[in-house]
């Protein structure tokens, strides 16, 4: 087992084949992280000190990236004493992953290639996250895929979910085909680090494509019950589709004061609102980048094209924080 260090003093013990993401976990310590398969990028650590191997592939860390000592803790283990210069992020104690099962309690086309479905939990389980986190459902055959929560817990019961049918996807043809109400699955979760932070008198700007809205929802409705020293400044939305049926949700029903902005890439000619993508549309908008915190979740594309293109504009890189969709690990 190896010592690994992390700057706030934090420390935890890792084995040389587990990710170190994984043994921080074990310690009770949560670091940033979605995809958990190399994926995202959103585990990318920069390595101050001691040796670290790949145990699965860093395809998310560029050639540069790699030259300049980061790695991505859940696809790197340490096999000496070693330094990160990343933080944990101090989660309650209770966000514990664990596997639950439930029952469709609803399903809902949203649009045309989008289900909404609701999971009921056993009557007497607990199941805290914190809105934005996803869950990975397990189909019968041990199949996972991920999906944000756009639910907010709490009272919240149900988890609510929003899939788009995906051709050849892993769950895909049995939400689209064979699902009923009350079927039994299982699920594990909460997973991810997608969850809002300090708001207090700060501008937030959510960006979002396709069902990437999910999160967002369950992030907006946490915001609608935040006020006075804790709200933040401003809040606005730009929800990205290819065509209106895209954009399923109406925002302004969620209860938070927001300028909400849809953005289409294939609009036809009736279109009289903003064309191209959130990141490009959001960069022609004035913004106080020094007060600004920035939410991105959908296509992988999408978050790294406005988490450079944002950084280029002035946002700091510690207030850009994502979720992309990609492929599930296990
Ligand atoms: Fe590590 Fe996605 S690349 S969590």
């Amino acid at each position: 087992m190896s010592n690994v260090k992390l700057s706030n003093g934090h420390q935890f013990e890792a084995a040389p084949d587990v990710s170190m993401l994984d043994a921080a976990r074990a310690s009770g310590l949560v670091l940033e992280h979605s995809c958990r398969n190399g994926r995202c990028g959103t585990c990318k650590a920069e390595v101050l000190s001691g040796t670290v191997i790949p145990i699965r592939p860093d395809l998310s860390l560029s050639a540069d990236e790699k030259s300049r000592g980061w790695v991505l803790t859940c696809a790197s283990a340490a096999v000496s004493e070693v330094v990160l210069n990343i933080e944990d992020l101090g989660l309650p104690a209770d966000i514990a992953v664990r596997t639950l099962p439930s029952r469709i309690a609803s399903l809902q086309r949203l649009s045309p290639d989008v289900l909404q479905i609701e999971l009921r939990l056993p009557p007497n389980a607990v199941f805290p996250y914190l809105p934005g986190q996803y869950i990975d459902v397990i189909a019968k055959d041990g199949q996972r895929r991920s999906y944000s929560l756009a639910s907010q817990g709490g009272a919240d019961k149900n988890l609510e979910l929003h899939v788009r049918e995906v051709p050849g996807g892993t769950l895909s043809g049995y939400w689209f085909n064979d699902a009923k109400v009350n079927d039994l699955l299982r699920f594990e979760g909460p997973r991810g680090t997608f969850f809002l932070r300090e708001s207090a008198g700060l501008d937030l700007i959510f960006l979002a494509t396709g069902t990437g809205i999910a999160p967002v929802k369950a992030m907006l409705a946490q915001l609608a019950q935040t006020s006075g020293a804790a709200a933040p400044r401003s809040v606005h939305l730009l929800w990205g589709g290819r065509h209106a049926s895209d954009l399923y949700w109406s925002p302004e029903s969620i209860g938070v004061g927001l300028q909400y902005t849809p953005v289409l890439s294939r609009a036809g000619s009736d279109w009289a609102g903003a064309r191209g993508h959130v990141q490009d549309v959001l960069l022609q908008t004035p913004c106080r980048w020094a007060t600004t915190v920035v939410y991105a979740c959908g296509s992988s594309a999408m978050i790294q094209s406005a988490r450079s293109a944002l950084a280029a504009a002035g946002l700091p890189a510690k207030r850009f924080f994502s979720d992309a969709f990609v492929s599930s690990s296990n």
